[in-house]
């Protein structure tokens, strides 16, 4: 989704400005720009594609200065083209970069049209600009001409603001949009996220919705949603500048596959004393809300949807819990019922995604008292918005495909059926074993990371492929779903998941020999069932991969290929089958040449509708 980046700085802010572009390419983009003010003037320079392009137009015409602005743009309204791209000027004088979408955008268009303004773009961001040049037409301040315009705002915006006539001055303002200021020594950044950022400053402040902020060489000026003058705590970023590079690995999507024991450790550490559970790790009052809680309601969009649905059957076979989940985008607009002791449980890598973060808020309208988020990222909107906490801690991911994130969520997903079956009947003995499980994965995984050469050949059985089916039961069923996403984001590759019972029911008269059928076929009670209908594929002539427990006896036949997975117990087992689907949509996406870590169309954080 579109990235900001702003400076101002005693120094030539450009190469920031382009690294910082660099940095949030994984976000998903199609065209960039920058705008810098220098010697009176407001200079622009736009490209559709990637940050390079930009780079190299800008290094024809030697474009410097100490104060800019720069974005990539992520097309909502209107085709990726130069035309569309940010920023937005007006009259010469007025730039805009802008990460939202304006809903009343139409409105302030034909307003704008009556009384002379003309158009360049098919942006809803150009009336922004618009609004700004006009209203500093009756005021030489330019806070208040950003203040004054964001009042006619409807939607969502992060905006980073600079002008002809204010040199000196670059304003950052957000509403349900995300928006950092990193503070230099003697300069200032702005930025959607704090990757982009990372090699200037680990300080931070991190603007509250509604917040407006004024800055200038010497300091920083915050304004709240209520005109009120406000302090934004420093904070200091864990985050290291090398900790979003890619290292030796080909691509960001294999780098984060392959830390997944690594992030899986992390997620566990220090959340046991004394092989117990703690359940403060939750936030500091968990125990109590817990307390209090009946019933769950997961909201989530794509992976982390897949996660909650995993989690479901968690809740209701080892928590006992009643649990409902529901895809985030379409709660919002629903009218759903919370009853009285629901935990509404939000996942999101990101903790940005628009409809997520509107979900939340819609279940609180609706009566939610209690939420907790299962979140990746420490600043995001979600962490912030909710009662309770519990962090995957991942580490940057970047590829647009969630890999790390999703095992991490499954993982912490895992700790609150253990906090919540507590107080549901959820036996010491089975608490135990859980928890010692999950302490088992990062090893496990590794072991399946050993099967990487095996998939990377199988993986040129797909590469002409149009189609695949991946089918699954019970908690393996989302793990097909999101075996099936895998492929289709990142080697557009059509690909469907079904619980394997329901084959039958349809989408058995697609099988034929060109269709490739994935099974996660783990050792548990639904196994014999799901032989069966892998026979039933079989017969008709389906081309079968399976994913096996090793432990039983089973063998490579004309149209039946196994792929031996090491022995899992079953809570667990989940997590570990994840992993070869992960690695076969990555060497399929190779194989097609695409581009992995940012796939056509997609966006890391979809921070709008
Ligand atoms: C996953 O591979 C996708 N890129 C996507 O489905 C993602 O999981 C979804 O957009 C939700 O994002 P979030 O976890 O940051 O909320």
């Amino acid at each position: 989704m579109c990235g900001i980046v702003g400076a101002i700085a005693q120094r030539n802010v450009v190469p920031i400005l382009i690294e910082g572009l660099k940095r949030l390419e994984y976000r998903g983009y199609d065209s960039a720009g920058l705008a810098i003010v220098e010697d009176g003037q407001l200079y622009r320079k736009r490209e559709v594609g990637k940050v390079r392009g930009l780079e190299a137009l800008i290094a024809q015409d030697a474009i410097q200065g100490n104060i800019g602005i720069a974005h990539t743009r992520w097309a909502t309204h209107g085709k990726p083209s130069t035309a569309n791209a940010h920023p937005h000027v007006c009259r010469d004088k007025v730039a805009v970069v802008h990460n939202g979408i304006i809903e009343n955008h139409e409105q302030l268009r034909n307003n704008q049209k009556a009384v002379g303004y003309e158009f360049t773009s098919e942006t809803d961001t150009e009336v922004i600009v618009n609004e700004i040049y006009g209203a500093l037409e009756n005021t030489d301040n330019l806070l208040g001409a950003v203040k004054e315009s964001i009042k006619k705002l409807e939607g969502a915006y992060a905006l980073g603001v600079v002008a002809k006539d204010h040199p000196n001055t670059l304003i950052a303002c957000r509403k349900g949009s995300p928006l950092v200021i990193g503070v230099g020594i003697g300069e200032y950044f702005i930025a959607s996220d704090v990757a982009a950022l990372l090699p200037v400053t680990q300080r931070f402040m991190f603007l509250e919705d509604g917040d407006v902020a004024e800055i200038t060489i010497d300091k920083v000026v915050i304004y709240d949603k209520d005109d009120n003058l406000v302090d934004r705590s420093i904070k200091e970023s864990q985050l290291k500048a090398d900790s979003v590079e890619k290292g030796l690995y080909r691509h960001y999507m294999l780098k984060e596959i392959y830390d997944q024991p690594w992030a899986i450790s992390e997620a566990l550490e220090g959340r046991f004393i004394d092989n117990r559970l703690q359940e403060s790790a939750f936030g500091h009052n968990a125990g109590e809300v817990f307390d209090q809680i009946e019933s769950i309601q997961i909201l989530a969009c794509g992976t982390s949807y897949h996660a909650g649905l995993v989690a479901r059957y968690w809740f209701e076979k080892l928590a006992k819990v009643p649990c409902n989940i529901e895809v985030a985008s379409e709660y919002r607009y629903r009218k759903p019922i919370v009853p009285p002791g629901t935990l509404v449980v939000t996942i999101s890598q990101s903790g940005e995604t628009a409809d997520t973060l509107a979900a939340l808020q819609e279940a609180k309208k609706l009566g939610a008292k209690y939420s907790l988020a299962i979140c990746n990222v420490p600043e995001s909107s979600l962490v912030r918005e909710s009662d309770l906490v519990m962090m995957t801690r991942a580490g940057p991911e970047i590829g647009v495909a969630s890999t790390k994130a999703f095992t991490t969520q499954l993982a912490t997903l895992l700790l609150l059926v253990i906090a919540i079956g507590r107080r549901f009947g959820l036996t010491k003995e089975l608490e135990n074993k859980i928890s010692s499980e999950l302490f088992s994965l990062p090893g496990k995984i590794e072991a399946v990371l050993q099967l990487d050469d095996k998939i990377k050949q199988l993986s040129e059985q797909f590469a002409e492929k149009q189609h695949a089916l991946f089918l699954g039961r019970g908690t393996h069923y989302p793990i097909a779903m999101e075996g099936a996403l895998k492929l289709k984001e990142i080697s557009y590759i059509h690909a469907e998941a079904y619980p394997a019972g329901e084959l039958k029911h349809g989408p058995l008269a697609l099988i034929d020999a060109e269709m490739p059928v994935i099974t996660v076929a783990p050792n548990n009670s639904l196994l014999e069932k799901l032989k069966s209908n892998i026979q039933e594929v079989s017969a008709r002539g389906g081309q079968l991969i399976v994913f096996m427990d090793e432990t039983l006896a089973a063998e490579n036949d004309v149209n039946v290929q196994i792929i031996k997975m090491p022995p899992v117990e079953n809570e667990i087992s989940p997590i570990i089958y994840t992993i070869p689907l992960q690695l076969l949509s990555y060497h399929v996406a190779v194989l097609k040449g695409t581009d992995v870590d940012q796939p056509r169309n997609l966006a890391k954080s979809v921070t709008v509708e």
